[in-house]
This record gives structure tokens, C-alpha cells and sequence, in this order.
């Protein structure tokens, strides 16, 4: 079964192609805001010049036509609303001009379900992190239940934020990680973490007011040992509540080599495994809109049109995990 899954829940227009376990084409074509952060309107307009286009490499990559494909799938939340609107519509339209059925997937949980396919792991506890996301994940009692997440400013975010004031480009992620690992004094940084719940604000303003008399490798350096200690302490304590030996990174920030290295060795101190989600598919994409397209569709008829409208603020442990019984 051919599955088009749609991703529009921020910066990303993806359009993925699944057939079944197997990766067809997955591309995508991302918003840059001029300056700042990003303005949600603007990104649902870039979101609708490019759609076609996309849609179009994807059928080319993929070797199909629209006329192969047996089911769409998008991102329905949570996200953005003029962005999930414009991923919705675009959804929606598609489906009915094919006349094939339709599903609305929750993105948090289609980064797990795509982390799980492409590894070997089982039942982790996920670490999502990203721009607009933090959280640490984890199925029980049929649900994916959120453990921990971030109280303010996702860790993604608190980079990006970083690094503009710092003069870097954007994304920062990168770049920090690029200057951290020159960096090797530490400089104090609050450490702010309840339970599995964690705060960035606070850390990423002081690293940012250090900027005025420390070295900027050595602030990097501090600013992601003293984010990814907190990570991995989530984390940690997590697979000990819910009884778990697996650990799976994911989202934009899990490229970070450093953050792997310390959930490496922590996974490896517990006798636990550790696995990162491929990189091409770690960030937002439509593959893996379309691999949980399929996995909801097998177990049931899809949506109907009216329950299409998107969710903006969909959570995580809404969503009954019917797929993996
Ligand atoms: P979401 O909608 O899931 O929140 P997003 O729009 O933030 O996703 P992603 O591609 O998942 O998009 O993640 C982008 C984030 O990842 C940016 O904040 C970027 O700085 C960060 N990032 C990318 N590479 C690295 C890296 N090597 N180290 C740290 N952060 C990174
Ligand atoms: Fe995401």
C-alpha cells in the first residue's frame, strides 16, 4: 500500500512517500524567516507556493503517479494553525481528487513511530527534541505518556535564540555545537529540573549575558553540557519509573554528536541500548506522516472528511496507540 504523507506543522513542508516499511521519496522545502523567529502566517504562505512543487519531486523521486497512491496522510497537530490549515486543505484536496482515503496524524508521535521503524528499537523512551519541541516519552497503558518536557523554551529554540544573539547564523543548533567543541572551561549555568520537567529560559538568558566578557567557545561548551546533563537526567529517571531499557533520540537537535555521546553512555552504564533516528528522518518530514498513515489505517477506515479539522494543541497521550497491540 502506497501511503502520501504531508507535514506542515512549522518551518517544514515535507511530502514523504511510503510503500509499506519502504522510504520512497522524502522531501521537503523549509521557511527562513528574513529576521527573527518565525511568523506563522508568512510560513503558511511559503507553505502554499511550494506545495505543488514538492508534491511533484516526491512523485519523481518516488517513480509513481499520482495515481498509485491508495491513501494521504498529514500532520494534524499539534503545530501552528495557518500552517496546519494549509497542510489540511492541501490534504484534503488531494484525497478527494484521487478518491482515496484520508487520515490526520499526531507529529510527535509519527517522529516515534518513523524512529522505530528505521532502528531496532522496541519500546523506548524517546527523547524528542527540536525547535518547538522537548520532551521525553514513553508507552504505557496504551497511550504514549509525556514524562518530562519543557516548561519554557524548547531546547532547539533556546539554541537558535543563543546563537542570533551571539551573531551565529541560523539555525544556531549547529553552530554552537560546532564552537562547543573547541570550548573546554566550564562556566556555571542554572541547572532547572523538577522531577523530569525542564526549564531553558533561565540558562539560555545567562549564557547569553556571558557573552560580554567569556570566550564564546567556551560559553557553547557550557551551554551544552549543562542542557544535555538535564536531557539526560530526564531521561534517565524516566526509564527507571516506566521500566524501560531503550532509549531513541529524535528531532532536529538529535544530529548533535555531543547530546548522543552522553545518551550513549548513560544508556551504557544501565546496560540499556541506545539508538538515534537517521538524520534524514530525524528532523520534520512527510515520511513519517505516511508511515503512521499507515500504521492508524490498518487498524482503521480512516477519517471522514468533517474530522479533518486540525488540533492545535493535540497531545501526545490523546492518541490511543490501537497500532501497536
Ligand atoms: P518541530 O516542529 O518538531 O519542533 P522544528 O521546526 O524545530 O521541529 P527540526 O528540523 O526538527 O524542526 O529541528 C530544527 C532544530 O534543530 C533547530 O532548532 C536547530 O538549531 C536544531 N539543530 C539542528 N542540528 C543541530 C545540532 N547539530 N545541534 C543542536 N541543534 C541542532
Ligand atoms: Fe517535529
Amino acid at each position: 500500500m502506497i501511503c502520501l504523507g504531508i507535514e506542515s506543522t512549522a518551518h517544514t513542508f515535507g511530502v514523504g512517500i511510503m510503500d509499506g516499511e519502504e522510504v520512497l521519496a522524502n522531501e521537503t522545502s523549509m521557511y527562513k524567516p528574513s529576521e527573527g523567529g518565525i511568523h506563522p502566517r508568512e510560513a503558511a504562505e511559503h507553505h502554499s507556493k511550494v506545495c505543488d512543487e514538492v508534491m511533484g519531486n516526491a512523485l519523481r523521486e518516488a517513480e509513481i503517479s499520482r495515481e498509485d497512491i491508495d491513501l494521504v496522510a498529514f500532520s494534524k497537530g499539534p503545530g501552528l494553525p495557518p500552517c496546519l490549515r494549509t497542510g489540511a486543505v492541501f490534504a484534503r484536496s488531494l484525497a478527494l481528487s484521487l478518491d482515496v482515503p484520508i487520515v490526520g496524524v499526531n507529529h510527535c508521535i509519527a517522529h516515534i513511530e518513523i524512529g522505530k521503524l528505521k532502528t531496532n528499537a522496541e519500546d523506548p523512551v524517546t527523547l524528542y527534541v527540536s525547535g518547538g519541541n522537548t520532551q521525553v516519552i514513553a508507552l504505557s497503558a496504551g497511550k504514549y505518556r509525556v514524562f518530562g518536557e519543557v516548561l519554557d523554551t524548547p531546547v532547539g529554540n533556546a539554541l537558535d535564540k543563543f546563537g542570533r544573539k551571539a551573531g551565529l547564523d541560523h539555525p544556531g543548533g549547529p553552530k554552537v555545537e560546532k564552537l562547543a567543541a573547541k570550548g573546554s572551561n566550564y562556566i556555571e549555568l542554572p541547572y532547572s529540573i523538577k522531577g523530569m520537567d525542564m526549564s531553558f529560559s533561565g540558562l539560555m538568558t545567562e549564557a547569553m549575558r556571558k557573552l560580554d566578557d567569556e570566550d564564546l567557545e567556551d560559553i557553547c561548551y557550557s551551554l551544552q553540557e549543562t542542557m544535555f546533563a538535564m536531557l539526560t537526567e530526564a531521561v534517565e529517571r524516566a526509564m527507571a519509573h516506566a521500566g524501560k531499557d531503550e532509549v531513541l533520540l529524535t528531532g532536529g537537535v538529535a544530529a548533535n554528536k555531543r547530546l548522543q555521546e552522553m545518551l550513549d553512555t548513560m544508556c551504557s552504564e544501565r546496560d540499556a541500548s541506545f539508538y538515534t533516528v537517521p538524520y534524514e528522518l530525524a528532523g520534520d518530514n512527510g515520511a513519517m506522516m505516511a508511515w503512521l498513515g499507515l500504521l492508524k489505517y490498518k487498524t482503521s477506515e480512516g477519517d471522514e472528511l468533517e474530522d479533518t479539522a486540525f488540533i492545535q494543541n493535540w497531545r501526545t497521550d490523546d492518541v490511543e496507540v490501537v497500532w501497536d497491540k
